[in-house]
């Protein structure tokens, strides 16, 4: 196969720890008295909490100091985490591990490539941490998405080139890193938000080899 790493983002395409997010954001948005939507949300997909933060602070019209900004930050973490606390492996979402098998099979290198700074957490409350061959995170790389920093550093951590890659994302940004990694991208989700990535699927339960192959061919032959 031409493919020889799949690069996958966690938050929204191995777990659904996006909806946590999301509500951390909610309850954080509530006590400021900012609306906040969940299409507004869309945009903080990918994107780091520093950086989500200042959208969410834009979106309502506010100015803080950058030690207001951490604290709330920190705030917004600390219920994140109490979401994520109790997560166990039967929240990893449906067919990724069948994936990740099939993938391997094949020596194809798997890596993990998330902003998030809970990445080593969540790997270890899903006990997923044998499953990746490298592990790009919000600890070790600094440009957000769609800057291709952590699919970038993923692929090198692999030794493979960007364009034998190919990246599993949910976010807008997410997509746009990738591409502008060089790399396929199979976007998770609906194909209005997605509609830049290679191909979009609901889940990962939705791709297999086979799959993976004609896109290969059909991205050849364009
Ligand atoms: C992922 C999520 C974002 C989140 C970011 C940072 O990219 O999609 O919603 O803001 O990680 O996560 P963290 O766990 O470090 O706050
Ligand atoms: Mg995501």
């Amino acid at each position: 196969m031409r493919t020889k790493a799949c690069i996958f983002d966690l938050d929204g395409v191995i777990v659904d720890t996006a909806r946590y997010h999301y509500l951390a954001w909610k309850r954080l948005t509530g006590d400021l008295g900012i609306r906040f939507t969940e299409k507004d949300n869309e945009h903080l997909k990918g994107v780091s909490r520093m950086a989500s933060l200042d959208i969410i602070l834009e979106i309502g019209g506010k100015k803080l100091s950058t030690s207001e900004k951490e604290e709330l930050a920190a705030l917004k973490n600390k219920w994140y985490l109490e979401y994520i606390s109790t997560m166990t492996p039967r929240e990893i979402l449906p067919g990724t591990l069948e994936l990740i098998d099939d993938l391997r099979s094949q020596n194809i290198k798997i890596a993990l490539g998330s902003a998030s700074r809970n990445t080593p957490l969540i790997l270890e409350r899903l006990k997923l941490k044998d499953y990746f061959d490298a592990v790009a995170d919000g600890n070790s790389v600094h440009k957000a998405k769609p800057d291709p920093e952590v699919f970038l550093k993923a692929a090198e951590m692999l030794g493979v080139e960007a364009d034998r890659c190919v990246v599993f994302e949910d976010a807008y940004a997410g997509v746009e890193a990738a591409l502008n990694a060089g790399m396929i991208c199979i976007g998770i989700g609906e194909n209005d938000i997605l509609k830049d990535a290679h191909m979009v699927i609901k889940g990962l339960y939705e791709m297999d080899l086979d799959k993976l192959i004609d896109l290969e061919k059909q991205l050849g032959n364009e």
